[in-house]
């Protein structure tokens, strides 16, 4: 399902290739408006429904608090009352976020880890994160919490740190080849530490949430850490940059720093481990940086990677 938009071509987006798959439809619909949700799920009838909708950008939830409550808490309740009312038997997972734990009380986190979240993103979710445990049990749905650290691939938006990075990287390369000054990649808060796993793996997890007996909550992720600084490096290593050799290729600018920041995130996920079959992989970090900065780098057509 995707929001009523004026300029996005589904064609021409990042999901342009599943629309190749005869199995795969797009409808329109927005989980801010419940009468949407409901024609929707009268026509469908779904077996399973995955809630990803959300104003997701961290950071963009101060600019816009009410949006983000509409969309990513007051959203969830319109999908779990049109499940009550229209298909009770449809299985429902909320992808709740580990912005949850936000000034974690321990670490790593798992699913009985006290919440505290730090951005009106991590409190909508919060919302949607109880809500979807109270129609649980006030009315018997199958309905449970994919509890996601950062989920990546070559598909994430460029406002994210991840592909921030990346395509900057990208860039860089292409300026050097081209005998150019490089223009500096500007980020906020380089000591941040976040669980970056690979979104298909997590995402093969939430599938098996809903192949379960029992409505369960879960916590996805990697198991291991890492600073937004040791993700830059590891990605001008990628590209084959030494930014020691050039200077001023990373700047700090306070516009990307957040009002209060989550300092460290890391999952322990031996529950979804135990009961559905997750294996972290161990390398997770490393192979997420080189895949998004090698596609960020095909993208931007840079000689290294050229054959
Ligand atoms: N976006 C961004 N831009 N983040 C920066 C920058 C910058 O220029 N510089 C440093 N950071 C730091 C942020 O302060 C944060 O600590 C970290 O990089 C990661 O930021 P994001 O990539 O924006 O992701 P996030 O961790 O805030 O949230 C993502 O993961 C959550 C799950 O843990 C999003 O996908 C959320 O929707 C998701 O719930």
């Amino acid at each position: 399902m995707v929001r009523r938009n004026t300029s996005f071509v589904p064609e021409k987006s990042f999901i342009a290739d599943c629309l190749q798959n005869p199995k795969f439809h797009l409808c329109k619909g927005d989980v801010t408006d419940p009468y949407s949700l409901e024609r929707l799920m009268e026509q469908i009838h779904p077996h399973e429904f995955y809630n990803c909708a959300a104003q997701s950008h961290v950071h963009e939830s101060w600019e816009y608090p009410i949006a983000t409550v509409d969309a990513t808490a007051k959203g969830v309740l319109h999908c779990l009352e049109v499940i009550r009312k229209v298909v009770p038997a449809c299985r429902f997972v909320q992808f709740s976020s580990s912005e949850l734990f936000g000034m974690a009380k321990e670490c790593p986190q798992n699913e009985n880890t006290p919440f505290y979240p730090r951005s009106p993103y991590g409190v909508s979710k919060l919302f949607g994160h109880w809500m979807t445990v109270n129609y649980r049990e006030s009315y018997d749905l199958f309905a449970c919490n994919a509890i996601l650290f950062n989920m990546e691939s070559p598909r994430r938006g460029p406002a994210f740190v991840t592909q921030k990075i990346a395509q900057g990287v990208a860039r860089i390369v292409t300026q050097l080849e081209l005998g150019e000054q490089p223009t500096p990649l500007v980020l906020g808060n380089l000591d941040a530490r976040r669980d970056w796993n690979d979104a298909r793996r997590s995402i093969r997890t939430v599938v098996k949430m809903l192949e379960q007996n029992e409505p369960e909550d879960y916590v996805i992720g990697s198991g291991r850490t890492h600073s937004v600084r040791e993700f830059v490096l590891a990605a001008f290593d990628t590209a084959q940059i030494d930014p020691s050799k050039y200077g001023g290729l990373v700047m700090i600018d306070p516009q990307f720093k957040r009002p209060a920041e989550v300092p460290l995130l890391c999952a322990d996920p031996r529950k979804a481990m135990k009961e559905l079959g997750y294996e972290p992989h161990n390398q997770a970090f490393e192979l997420i940086v080189a895949e998004m900065v090698e596609a960020a780098m095909r993208n931007h057509d840079c000689g290294l990677l050229r054959p």
